[in-house]
């Protein structure tokens, strides 16, 4: 059997079957009660008299007995039906009065105390057996229709109760289930109405707890994801913003080549130039790829152990050439293996964006310095130089994405650091930046 797919019904249905259960073993005592109401007395009855009568047979008083019988078997209190036997000790019956069933003629004597609905001349009776004591035994028997006809109606009363009761209990159910389902149903509603426009909205606060619990729930994932969308929408625009710039300046220059006079020299300086452009934008798609690919997880397997002493070497010795063209020192500190786990793409990737920051904002000939060390079981790369400095100003904005410094000529995109934090973050580790101007920049990244 398919259960009802809506949760009104399924609750309905069991409270239904919980609450009929429990009604119809009521019933069932009740029913069991009321015939004991009903039957009893008249079997005490029936037994005091039996009990008369063998004290009259005990104590040898025969001669009043057969009158005694006749006078119980017409008494009229339990209508016309009434027979009494009376049997002595070796089965002969002493004393009869009254209809006795044909059944029990030839019945034997007997031997337990017992009480029997039987139908005998068409007619309801209870009939009770006096057991044999001191060679007397006893047979009783009633007309009760009176008894079936009260019963049967003390029957239908608790029938036509319990049914009603059970019909008001699943009305009541069907009822609460519905108040509650009605508010989740208006929630629902409500939620359908907001569209990726309107995630600024809010659902309001709710009746019930639960209902109330699940709506806070809702709003709070509505506020992740109207910031996440927010966030989007600035990246977009500020990603096609500095696509636009290089772009622009790639198209003005070939311009100016194109409509210049026809020479070989200005060619030669507007391709430079062109390509300059082109590695800036390949540079700038390739940083916002590893920005978004990172920021959704997809980083690169993250269990690969990563010799950052080496990396830290390979960075320096590739631009050892870059260094002596511009006439600076660099210093390489990175006497003993450090390794982390991790990406070792993205962990150079960190290294080279920093010291290419130092090279790139410092004057030509400012002394630049990489160290790597353990330090209290943590990995630790510093890139320092004795360069001009950030402002605080600068300092503040130097990890969001596209801020580059007041008088930064480098011509970079300003990704360099956001990138940084990224993949250092990642990676479980943290990155600092500490700057003072005219004196220099340090760059701190602790890995696990
Ligand atoms: N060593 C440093 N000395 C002085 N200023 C720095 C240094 N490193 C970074 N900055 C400042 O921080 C800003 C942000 O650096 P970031 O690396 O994010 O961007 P960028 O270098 O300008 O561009 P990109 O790295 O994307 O090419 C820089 O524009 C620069 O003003
Ligand atoms: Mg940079």
């Amino acid at each position: 059997m398919r259960l009802p797919r809506s949760l009104r019904a399924r609750l309905t249905a069991l409270f239904l079957i919980i609450s009929g259960a429990t009604i119809l073993s009521t019933a069932l005592l009740m029913n069991r009660v009321v015939a004991q109401v009903v039957w009893a007395p008249l079997d005490a009855e029936l037994v005091e008299e039996a009990e008369t009568l063998c004290t009259l047979v005990r104590s040898g008083h025969l001669e009043g007995l057969q009158t005694t019988v006749v006078g119980i078997a017409t008494e009229k209190q339990h209508g016309p039906g009434k027979f009494v036997r009376v049997i002595g000790g070796d089965g002969k019956v002493i004393a009869e009065a009254g209809p006795v069933p044909h059944e029990l003629r030839n019945a034997a004597v007997p031997r337990i105390k017992q009480a029997t609905n039987l139908r005998a001349h068409d007619m309801p009776m209870r009939v009770l057996n006096y057991p044999l004591h001191d060679d007397c035994a006893g047979v009783v028997g009633v007309d009760v229709r009176r008894q079936l006809m009260t019963l049967a109606k003390a029957r239908i009363a608790i029938a036509i109760s319990a049914l009603m009761l059970l019909l008001a209990l699943g009305g009541l159910a069907w009822l609460v289930t519905s108040r509650a389902t009605a508010e989740m149903d208006r929630l629902a509603a409500e939620i359908a109405t907001i569209e990726a426009g309107s995630l600024g909205r809010r659902l309001v606060p709710r009746r019930t707890l639960e209902v109330d619990r699940l709506a806070s729930v809702l709003n709070r994932v509505l506020a992740r994801l109207e910031s996440a969308v927010t966030h989007l929408q600035r990246f977009t625009a500020d990603a096609a913003h500095e696509l636009r710039t290089p772009v622009a300046a790639l198209r003005a220059r070939l311009e100016v080549a194109i409509g210049g006079p026809p020479d070989v020299g200005a060619y030669r300086d507007g391709l430079v130039d062109s390509l300059e452009q082109t590695e800036r934008l390949g540079r700038l798609a390739e940083d916002l790829l590893t920005l978004s690919s990172v920021e959704a997880g997809g980083t690169m397997p993250r269990d690969e152990e990563v010799r950052l002493d080496l990396i830290v070497r390979e960075v320096v010795d590739a631009l050892e050439p870059i260094a002596q063209e511009q006439g600076r020192a660099l210093e390489c500190d990175a006497p003993a293996p450090v390794s982390v786990r991790g990406a070792p793409q993205l962990l150079k990737r960190v290294v080279l964006n920093l010291v290419d920051n130092a090279f790139r904002h410092t004057p030509a000939g400012v002394l630049v310095r990489v160290a790597v060390a353990r330090r209290d079981g943590v990995a630790v790369v510093v890139v320092e130089d004795h360069g001009p400095g950030m402002s605080p100003e600068d300092q503040d904005n130097a990890f969001r994405r596209f801020a580059r410094g007041r008088g930064t000529t480098g011509g970079g995109s300003g990704l360099g650091l956001a990138l940084c934090r990224e993949i250092v973050a990642a990676h479980g580790g943290r990155i600092h930046l500490a700057s003072e101007l005219g004196r220099g920049t340090r760059v701190e990244v602790e890995l696990p």
